[in-house]
């Protein structure tokens, strides 16, 4: 079976674990948090880098850090993973679902004007599947309207817009290490930021809000929402490899559109004129899917041992959301789109083989 993802796991980062683990900093303190904050912080060119326990977590302290609660709208996309608008609903807010580019499939700039009310406080840009959305525009609107901009890169380690990391762009950012990303702690997360005050309530509130000066005294409801230095020592060691990693991402897109260029009606990822794409995952495009097709599509591949997934479902189709929403760009890419295995070790010939299945079944 050839999965969807895997991690890649060397000898540096079992040493770096081991040694995490030898010197019996285990929990949330010790070297590998220092470090591991500093030099991702480094890598997306920002001040300031909060550790957390996941990319979910860090989306929910990053609301709740600049004081975004309840009577608050959050403009986020419609395409995207739920976390993006469950984090708003734990922050106490209302995630407001806008419609997506056609050609890169981010939240659409022009959407999000649409939406603004007197009661939005936020827009958080999700740079899906590894393509940043475009925070040029999304930042001109954020200045016109006064509002703060969370740029959600869970999926987008390393991608650029405009020549610039994503992560810095926004009053901050937020990242998920799940075992299937980029650069993976297992499970983990960051908060990006350039706002020492931001830096310092994040570092606060992660930590039940603890007095600085007098401790076991806290004045709000904090959290636990810390990382341990062992999950710390597997990003250090990623980190590292960082260039490796990325690079090899572009390698499988460029093996995977060789494969895949002459079929008819099949797309890969798009990447706009002003963006570097870090390819989280692979995606496969076929014009001629409805969903059930795309289902059958899906479980006939594995059939012939290659895993797939489908993009995800639109956020205003869950019931509990609640959101009647006019996003027809949305309604017509999510059933047409899958990813496609994407990991650092999957080899040429593997990428050949999955390419193989795949036109053998779309002709049938
Ligand atoms: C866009 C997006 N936001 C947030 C998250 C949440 O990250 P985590 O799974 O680390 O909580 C993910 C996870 O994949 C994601 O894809």
């Amino acid at each position: 079976m050839i999965p969807i993802s895997q991690p890649s796991i060397t000898r540096k980062e079992i040493d770096y674990v081991t040694d995490a683990v030898k010197s019996t900093w285990i929990s949330s303190l010790g070297k590998y948090i220092d470090q591991f904050e500093a030099e991702f912080a480094k890598f997306c060119g920002t001040e300031y880098a909060i550790a957390v326990s996941n990319g979910t977590v860090a989306i929910h302290l990053a609301l709740i850090g600049n004081r975004i609660g309840p009577d608050d709208e959050v403009i986020i996309p419609n395409l995207t993973f739920v976390a993006t608008a469950n984090a708003v609903l734990h922050a106490g807010a209302k995630p407001v679902i806008v419609d997506i580019d056609p050609y890169n499939w981010c939240i659409d700039p022009a959407s999000i004007e649409k939406a603004i009310t007197p009661k939005t406080k936020a827009i958080m840009p999700v740079h899906l599947y590894g393509h940043p959305a475009d925070m040029k525009r999304i930042l001109e609107i954020a200045d016109q309207h006064k509002l703060i901009v969370i740029e959600d890169a869970a999926e987008a380690h390393g991608a650029k817009a405009y020549g610039k990391t994503v992560g810095g762009w926004g009053k901050c950012a937020t990242f998920s290490f799940y075992g299937n990303k980029n650069l993976t702690t297992g499970e983990g997360g960051m908060i990006t930021t350039n706002d020492k005050e931001l830096n310092a309530r994040c570092r606060y509130l992660r930590d039940h809000a603890m007095s600085k000066e007098k401790r076991y005294w806290h004045t709000e409801v904090g959290f636990n929402y810390r990382m341990t230095n062992i999950q710390a020592a597997l990003g250090c060691a990623q980190l590292e490899r960082i260039s490796e990693l990325m690079l090899k991402r572009q390698q499988l897109f460029n093996w995977y559109q060789r494969e895949l260029k002459d079929v008819k009606g099949v797309g890969l990822n798009r990447t706009s004129e002003w963006a570097t794409n870090s390819y989280w995952l692979i995606c496969m495009y076929y014009s001629e899917w409805n969903e059930n097709e795309r289902d059958q599509f899906i479980a006939k591949l594995k059939s012939k041992g290659v895993d797939s997934r489908p993009f995800f479902y639109p956020l205003s189709m869950m019931p509990y959301l609640n959101q009647q929403v006019n996003t027809s760009v949305t309604m017509n890419t999510y059933v047409k789109g899958i990813n496609l295995p994407t990991y650092f070790d999957l080899k040429e010939k593997e990428v050949e083989i999955v390419c193989r299945e795949i036109k053998a079944i779309l002709n049938g």
